[in-house]
Order: structure tokens, then sequence, then C-alpha cells
């Protein structure tokens, strides 16, 4: 398996893997097998450890000084789905060319401890917003570093990946965080959004100043409660996906991920003005599809060649999948590629279009670049990694091994690095590894001797 997003075949019977050849089996051997999303590389570590001073081939940069940090499931005995799973942040301290320790933590929410209250209060179906997994991603802003899941309050952490507890900027969040939310490059403001209420509004935007303080809060009209898992900013606009794979209540009580398909609830893309949030945010039907994940999206100031006040075009960049699960939430059905949505506000359309045709998940950018014109973006392919720029894809096979989602490293040369965390097939343990991003080859490669899960999303810290 080398692409979570896509590769939890959960078809398989679960007797496939378990009998062996003694005719005296015994009780353990009949046994299930366990779910794919609990199996191979995506089982989880069933203890926290630190490992201080960790073996290095190649050279580690010596302007790399801070923290790799990356977020994903751990559960603590079992989970429904892969989704639900207890968050554990995986970190690994660099500094003057060496890795200095490699840890592992679980986020300890009240879930992590056993707090059995659901996220949707029965009796009234309002959520419980500190009813957390936190497992999703990890984010620095305006001094804090909360660990993200979308269905809840953000959970602030340290560095040395010690939990503080949940944070809601002061009691002025009375909502849920993405987790992808972006940071403008340029005005250090945090934008992000909040869903998954019952009753409408069913998405609200939120943006904080680039001193960590709640400054805007605005709902956003949309017909129905769906799976909202990433959006956009361009330095003009704030860009909103809703898209058919819809909120399910019998989902919801069976304890899994509460969403489904629904091919009659169409597909648009909001476009709401930074300048402007209180305006109608304007709606764009696109094909049906879902997106986890957008790399990035630009603007084109005055490029429509119709309109007058409006004559913008936006560009969005992101995985597409022309379904995702028609026959619920653990089928992982269709390959995401990357693709492109042209935007043009003057003239009223979209025009889309295919980037490439290969199965691609957790792409990255630049992050200074957010919002703006990208050089390049990185993802993770089968079995490798991606990097796209004007001049076609460029891959790097790493054999059985399995690469995480890439986070670039703004480097003093001005190529950049890539970090991620190898899964070795041969040694069923794990390796950080930077790259140089320009041309994806390999730097060092830090043997951490113990296994990290294939998890979700990361970043780096300077010190
Ligand atoms: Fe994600």
């Amino acid at each position: 398996m080398s692409l979570p997003f896509s590769t939890p075949d959960t078809t398989a019977p679960d007797t496939s893997t378990t009998h062996t050849s003694t005719p005296d089996t015994d009780a353990a051997d009949i046994a299930p097998a366990p779910a794919a999303h609990l199996a191979g590389n995506f089982a989880p570590v069933d203890r926290e450890i630190t490992v201080d001073r960790l073996p290095v081939t190649g050279s580690i940069p010596p302007d790399l000084d801070g923290w790799y940090l990356r977020n994903g499931p751990n559960p603590r005995a079992g989970s429904a789905h892969w989704f639900l799973g207890d968050g554990m942040l995986h970190g690994v301290r660099v500094r003057g060319g060496r890795a200095e320790w490699y840890r592992n933590r679980w986020v300890r929410t009240g879930q992590f401890d056993g707090d059995p209250t659901p996220l949707y209060d029965p009796a009234t179906g309002e959520r419980n917003l500190a009813v957390s997994h936190a497992n999703t991603h990890i984010v620095a802003h305006a001094g804090r570093t909360l660990a993200l899941v979308e269905s809840s309050l953000p959970w602030e952490v340290t560095r040395d990946l010690e939990t503080l507890g949940a944070y809601d900027f002061g009691g002025a969040l009375r909502d849920s965080m993405t987790a992808h939310p972006k940071i403008c490059p340029t005005t250090g403001e945090l934008h992000f959004f909040g869903y998954g209420n019952l009753r409408a509004p069913h998405v609200t935007y939120h943006r904080a100043d680039e001193t960590g303080r709640l400054v805007v809060e605005q709902p956003v009209d949309v017909p129905g409660l769906t799976m909202m898992h990433d959006f956009a900013i361009t330095e003009r606009y704030v860009l909103f996906l809703d898209l058919p794979v819809v909120f399910d209540l019998s989902l919801a009580m069976a304890g899994t991920m509460p969403y489904r398909w629904d091919s009659g609830y169409g597909a648009r893309i909001g476009v709401m003005r930074r300048d402007d949030p209180s305006a109608p945010v304007r709606w764009f039907e696109i094909e049906p599809c879902y997106v986890f994940h957008v790399a990035n999206a630009f603007d084109t100031p005055g490029a429509s060649g119709a309109g007058e006040a409006d004559n913008d075009v936006i560009t969005l960049v992101a995985v597409r999948y022309p379904t995702m699960w028609v026959s619920g939430p653990d089928s992982f059905d269709p390959d995401g590629t990357l693709h492109e949505w042209r935007i043009d506000l003057g003239a009223g359309t979209v025009v889309e279009r295919a980037l490439d045709d290969r199965r691609i998940e957790f792409p990255r950018i630049d992050d200074t670049h957010a919002g703006r014109r990208h050089d390049a973006v990185y993802a993770v392919g089968r079995h490798d990694l991606v990097r796209y720029d004007g001049a076609g894809p460029l891959a790097r096979g790493f054999g059985a091994d399995e690469p995480g989602e890439p986070v670039f490293v703004p480097s003093a040369d001005g190529r950049g690095y890539l970090i991620t965390y190898v899964y070795r097939a041969e040694t069923a343990t794990s390796d950080l590894v930077v790259l140089d991003a320009s041309d994806l080859s390999q730097l060092a490669s830090v043997h951490l001797g113990v296994r990290v899960p294939a998890g979700f999303h990361g970043n780096w810290f300077p010190a």
C-alpha cells in the first residue's frame, strides 16, 4: 500500500490472510484479520518513545534548524474508520546537521482518555466542539502550535509534543476548525472555516489576524451539510468547495464516518471576496467530483475577456476524484488526479481540465506562495513522490517503500527541501528523508529504528 487515501481495500474478505497450514489451528489463527485501515503500515503503534541522536545516511543540510511534526490516526483500541483514530504526533528535532531526537505522542484529548461524549448531542443535535481525535494536521500561527481535526476545536500542543488543551481563541471561536487552514504569506492572517452543524449555517468562514485575534466570522450559505475537508485562498478571494459527499444520520448513528456520495446534490465552487466577506458568495457549478486536498489557488487580475467590475480569473489546482464513497465511507473507489479549474468571474464560467493522469494525493507547495502563483506542486504517488512544474511531472520512485506527504522547506540556496517519513518495507521501520525539492535527489535519510504508521499531514516548524 503506497497511498493511504486510495488503498485501504475493504472489499477483501476478512479471513483471507489468517489461516495457517497446520491442521490443529488454534483460536488465534482463525481470528479475523484486522480491517485494512488497521493492517500493515496502517496498524497503530502501541507506545510512546523517545530516541535520541539518530543515525543518518547522507548529510542533513546545516541550514535546517527546526522540527518536522506530522499527525495521523493511531487508535488506542481500534477504530471504525481510518479517519477516526486517536491522533498521534511524530516529530524529529533537526539542528546543526544532526537529528537530535524522534518522539511520538498521542494528543491528550478527552476522547483519548476515554470520554464517551458523542460529537452530536443525541437530544439536541448540537455539536460538542471539544470532542476530538485531533488526528489530521498540525499548524502554527501567532505563537501557537495546533493539532487539528475538522470536527472540533484545535488542540494546542508544544513542539516537544506535549498536549496543552483545547484552544478556542480566548472564547471567541464557537465552531470547529478545518484541518487545512491557510496562512496568507502577505498579511500573516489565518483563514479557516468550520462546518458540521446539523442546522444552518452548515459552514462558517473565520479569519484571525496575524496576532491570532479572530476578526471575521461569516456564515456561508450552502444547500446542505457536506464533507468540506479543504478550501483555498488567493490574494483577493476565498474559495469553498461544496461537493456531493453529504451527511448521513444513519452512518453517524452507526459510529462511523457520517458521509456518503449523493449523485443528486450537484457540485459548486463558492467565491468570497477577501475585502468584503459579507458580500454574497458567488457560486459556480462544476462537474460533480470530490476533493480532499487543494494544492493551491491564485488569481489573475483582469484576465477575463468579459465583465466590467469583476473581471478576474481564478485558478484552482487540487486532487480530483470522479466520485467518493458511493457505497459508503469504507470505499475509496476511484483514483485522485491533479486537476485545474479556471473560474472566469467576468464570463461567469468555469473551465476545468486534468493536469495529469497518475494517482496522487497529499499535494503541497512552497507555502510562502499560498494564494499566489506557485512554482511547483509536490505530491505522493504510487511508491513515489512527484514534482509538477511547467516542465511536466518528475517522479522519484522508492521501490517497495512508502513515502508520506512531502513538506516543502525553503532553503538558503532557493532550491528548497522536501521532508517526509518513508516506510521501509524490508525492515518495517521508517526514516525521515530530506530531498532536494528541485530534482528530488536524496540528501539525507534519518533512521528512526521504529515504524511511523501511515498518516496524514505535517509541517516544518523553523526554530
Ligand atoms: Fe487532509
